[in-house]
């Protein structure tokens, strides 16, 4: 497949290293910004071309992904002239997808989907709307897909992710209270990690309930939740959550 990007920033590189990282079965056709990255990325792959101008990368592409950042993107994307049976994809997240969906026109199809950074590992989820055959196999390779029922739950999805920093910061609050009891900092990541992430996978398959009753009466899980709920900060993650998702709505 012929895949264009227009924008070509750390989201885009993420991407096209996702895709090239693991085995190279598409082409890419890369906007001339970032000139730097584009040029770069060109380097270490034999299958991505840098083309002269946003248009080039159009006329390229059986699938465009609109990866850039400008206050003026609708504006850039009406001057595109795109086809009517390309796929595009957008994951420009700080403007609203219906503005991006009416700036490019008439065109085969069009997705929102917002991917994170870890997609260039093959990794983490890619909220996506909506739900297609062709995302499907485009974009399952690269991580856990989520398709949302209606644009308003990709909203959803994308306000947890603002919870990275603050998820970051507890990781390492950790960090530092396990080096006053003498372990070492990178022993107590490969703990962590591995911890949390079957503390997920566990939440994934089991209901909150189910859960909650593992708890054992008096135990040393019930004391921390009990000590944590008294300054509310289990709650305090889903509290802010709307003022969060108030201002992505206003974007
Ligand atoms: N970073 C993330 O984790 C992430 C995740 C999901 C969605 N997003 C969304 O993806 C979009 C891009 O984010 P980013 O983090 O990748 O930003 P970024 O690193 O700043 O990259 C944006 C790129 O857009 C390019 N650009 C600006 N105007 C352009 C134009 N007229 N034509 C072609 N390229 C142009 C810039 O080129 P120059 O460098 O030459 O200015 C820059 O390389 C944003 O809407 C963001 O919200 C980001």
């Amino acid at each position: 497949m012929k895949i264009g990007f227009i924008g070509v920033g750390t989201i885009a590189t993420c991407i096209i290293e996702g895709f090239c990282g693991f085995g190279e079965e598409h082409y890419f056709f890369l906007s001339p910004r970032n000139a730097a990255k584009s040029a770069e990325l060109a380097a270490k792959y034999g299958n991505i071309t840098v083309c002269e101008s946003n248009q080039n990368v159009v006329d390229e592409s059986d699938v465009v992904f609109i990866a850039m950042l400008s206050p003026n993107c609708p504006e850039i994307l009406r001057g595109l002239d795109f086809r009517s049976d390309q796929q595009i994809v957008n994951v420009v997240a700080n403007i609203p997808p219906e503005d991006i969906r009416d700036a490019i026109g008439d065109v085969g199809g069009f997705s929102h989907v917002i991917p994170l950074p870890a997609i260039q590992h093959r990794e983490g989820p890619i909220a996506a709307y909506p739900e297609s055959m062709f995302l499907r196999e485009l974009l399952s390779p690269l991580g856990t897909l989520v398709f949302a029922d209606i644009l308003d739950d990709i909203r959803t999805m994308q306000s947890i992710t603002a919870l990275i920093a603050a998820f970051y910061d507890t990781l390492h609050n950790l960090t530092i209270y396990a080096e006053t009891q003498g372990l070492a900092r990178d022993k107590a990541a490969s703990f962590m990690s591995a911890f949390f992430s079957s503390l997920c996978k566990n939440f994934e398959k089991t209901s909150y309930e189910e859960l909650a009753a593992e708890m054992t009466l008096g135990g040393l899980n019930m004391m921390a939740l009990d000590l944590l709920k008294k300054n509310n900060v289990t709650k305090a993650w889903a509290d802010v959550m709307m003022p969060v998702m108030e201002r992505i709505k206003k974007a």
